[in-house]
């Protein structure tokens, strides 16, 4: 039995090691006050959070006044069935208008929204007019196909102009989307077509990736041979990739280019209540069947508006936003489409692999469009660690003004060099903690305002109520760990899990009574700040002793020869798990002799001797999946000398034979 996967298992219960590690990176890391001129011209300062302190509801409900609503809400929270929240419950809006509409009649139709750039190196620009037109189109083709507010889209598109216009023409018309990412298969789709009961489909006949075309539309026509997708009436099909042979199912599928093209520019939204749906997005989890997270328009547009506007600082006059993230996670719902557009934003769209045609292909872009705002993932920025700090160093990347991590723990070495190579030693980085299921921020330094510490989360945002609490839900003091909690409802929260209220109950606010549980570890450091410390169910139990994957692979990243490092715990008969690294050298470290005894020493003298890995493997790749977790699941398996689980949403399924390949048969003796 494996301890440290029972979610409802005890942490920070004499974890010695996560403090002395936590002092050992305080020790080590500065603290990195905000730039002066940064400061001065903040959007928001501190005082934000003695605002939101003393009448949480009237913040939000000021910040509620960002959008433009047909009728102004009155409510601001209506938490009389708890967990299911209503915001802003009588106002109405429309969230297109809000995102595309509104900035053209306030004279801003000539702005760039977005800078696509394809991974052929080919390129468009579609100002806020331009959007506005190509949105009304979409809508009125929707319209034209049946599609009525409340009915379902499925949109399944590479990171193309039209992945937005699609997401836009749905909101418009009150038809919640549900976008599937480009790179899941054809099963993956049939089950969320089917979960959401879609009745369109929006795909494309391919997208570029890493030089090639890459076909999607071979992938919708299997999965609507799935029994439960027959309720799909159309496929629409936009024109990325020109590829000949595309199979086509006469009076279902329809070219965008033709249907879309011949629409009229004129569309008029029609407000909708503030809790109509807005999308549905599945995230897998790590068992049973994919869960619909449903989010709503009002609370939804105003938390992503402010906290787009707030942790990035947006300008719009004079910024160009770049989120690296793909359309297919909440990061790209959040931070591509509904944030940026809804603040006027300028921004990039690239379509490819970050090293397509060669690694400098970011920094290239960066340059390019004079990018200000960067916001991207700990995977991406260890790989360009791992290709080397000359790459970025061959383009300028002065325009960079504030830089942005999502997705999992940063460990301070990333960080560190991130704001050092791509930030020169002079940008903020503000590490944002949030989830699907929060939809927007919820824990992060403001740039303006927080004196940043490599590898925290650090505070909740103003207006956000969350904290660190035992297995009894007792809040820890500073200096311990336990599980992540959030307190108090919040606009961009989920709503439920599609059609499924028991089990948005069950797994989000069963653990702890009136809490939402995230499921990740947390620790607050000395000052409170909050140390995100993985998903608890990856915690690792050695000899009694609760350790974080996190942690150790952050110790094993601070010595210079590692760029990456994935931690598992392992069934072990003497200390019920043992610590097994999988680790990628950086360029130039050679793998050679004593390198496993020197990482495991440089371990033990960060964290202690108890968190010293029983086995480091160095490896070529880690299993990652498409938006770049680890998938420590299957390093289990190996380290374990299992057969491997399902390895279906990997991004590349050689990895695994790789690594597999240079295990030793049974794990050697300390
Ligand atoms: C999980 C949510 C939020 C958009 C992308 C991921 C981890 C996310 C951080 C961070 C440490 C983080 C958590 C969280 N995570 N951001 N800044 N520091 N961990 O969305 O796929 O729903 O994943 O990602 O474990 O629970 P998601």
């Amino acid at each position: 039995m494996s301890y440290a996967r029972d979610v409802t298992g005890p942490l920070g219960k004499g974890d010695v090691v996560s403090n002395e590690s936590l002092a050992n990176l305080l020790k080590e890391e500065r603290r990195f006050a905000p730039p002066a001129d940064l400061a001065e011209q903040a959007n928001v300062t501190a005082e934000a959070y003695e605002q939101a302190k003393a009448d949480r509801l009237g913040f939000w409900a000021e910040q509620a006044r960002r959008l433009s609503w047909e009728t102004e809400p009155t409510q601001t929270l209506d938490w009389s069935n708890p967990p299911f929240a209503k915001w802003f419950a009588d106002g109405r809006l429309n969230v297109a208008y809000n995102c595309v509409d509104r900035h053209v009649e306030n004279g801003l139709g000539d702005r760039v929204a977005l800078h696509f750039e394809g991974e052929p190196g080919d390129t468009r620009s579609l100002t806020y007019a331009d959007l506005q037109r190509e949105v009304c189109k979409a809508a009125n083709a929707l319209v034209e196909l049946g599609v009525r507010a409340g009915d379902r889209v499925a949109i399944y598109l590479p990171m193309i102009p039209e992945a937005v216009v699609a997401m836009l023409a749905c909101a418009r018309i009150g038809a919640p989307h549900s976008v599937v990412f480009g790179g899941f298969s054809a099963d993956a789709l049939a089950t969320r077509i089917e979960d959401a009961d879609a009745r369109v489909v929006i795909t494309a006949d391919g997208g570029f990736r890493r030089g090639k075309p890459s076909a999607l539309k071979p992938a919708v026509d299997e999965a609507l041979t799935r029994p439960g997708t027959e309720k799909v009436r159309n496929v629409l099909v936009v024109r990325r990739t020109g590829q000949e042979d595309v199979a086509w199912q006469e009076g279902r599928d329809l070219w965008w280019h033709e249907f879309v093209g011949r629409q009229s520019e004129q569309h008029t939204p029609q407000a909708f209540d503030a809790e109509h749906p807005l999308f549905i997005l599945y995230t897998s989890g790590t068992t049973g069947k994919p869960k619909g997270i449903l989010h709503t328009s009002g609370g939804y547009l105003t938390q992503i508006s402010y906290t787009h506007h707030a942790v990035f600082d947006l300008k719009p006059e004079s910024d160009v936003f770049w989120c690296t993230a793909d359309v297919g996670w909440v990061t790209g719902h959040s931070y591509i489409v509904y944030g940026p557009l809804s603040n006027g934003a300028t921004e990039v769209l690239y379509e490819g692999t970050p090293d397509t045609p060669h690694q400098g292909r970011w920094w290239e872009i960066v340059q390019k469009y004079g990018v200000t705002v960067l916001y991207t993932a700990p995977t991406a920025i260890r790989a360009a660690m791992k290709w080397g700090d000359d790459i970025p160093a061959k383009f300028d990347l002065s325009s960079l003004r504030l830089l942005g991590s999502v997705g999992e723990p940063i460990n301070p070495e990333a960080w560190i060099w991130y704001r050092k190579h791509i930030g020169a030693d002079r940008t903020p980085v503000v590490d944002t903690w949030w989830q699907t299921e929060t939809g927007g921020i919820m824990i992060s330094p403001l740039p303006g305002v927080t004196a940043a510490k490599p590898g925290s989360a650090q505070v909740p945002l103003p207006g956000i109520a969350a904290t660190v609490v035992d297995d009894e839900a007792r809040e820890v003091p500073n200096g311990s760990g336990g599980y992540l909690v959030l307190t108090e409802p919040w606009p961009s929260m989920l709503r439920t899990i599609w059609g499924d209220d028991q089990r948005y109950l069950d797994t989000y606010w069963s653990r702890f009574e009136g809490r939402y549980f995230a499921g990740d570890g947390a620790k607050k450091d000395e000052d409170g700040d909050i140390w995100l410390l993985g998903r608890v169910d990856d915690v690792m139990l050695v000899s009694g002793h609760n350790i974080s994957t996190t942690e150790v692979e952050s110790a094993l990243v601070s010595h210079p020869k590692v760029a990456e490092a994935a931690v598992v715990g392992a069934t072990d008969p003497q200390t019920t798990q043992a610590i097994c690294a999988f680790v990628i050298l950086r360029k130039g470290s050679a793998e050679g002799e004593g390198l496993v005894e020197e990482l495991r020493a440089h371990v033990a003298k960060q964290l202690g001797p108890i968190a010293k890995p029983k086995r480091i493997l160095p490896v070529a790749e880690l299993p990652k999946t498409r938006s770049g977790k680890i998938m420590r699941r299957l390093l289990r398996d190996v380290a374990e000398n299992r057969a491997l689980g399902d390895v279906t949403t990997l991004t590349d399924s050689s990895v695994m034979e790789l690594i597999q390949s240079k295990l030793p048969a049974a794990p050697s003796e300390d």
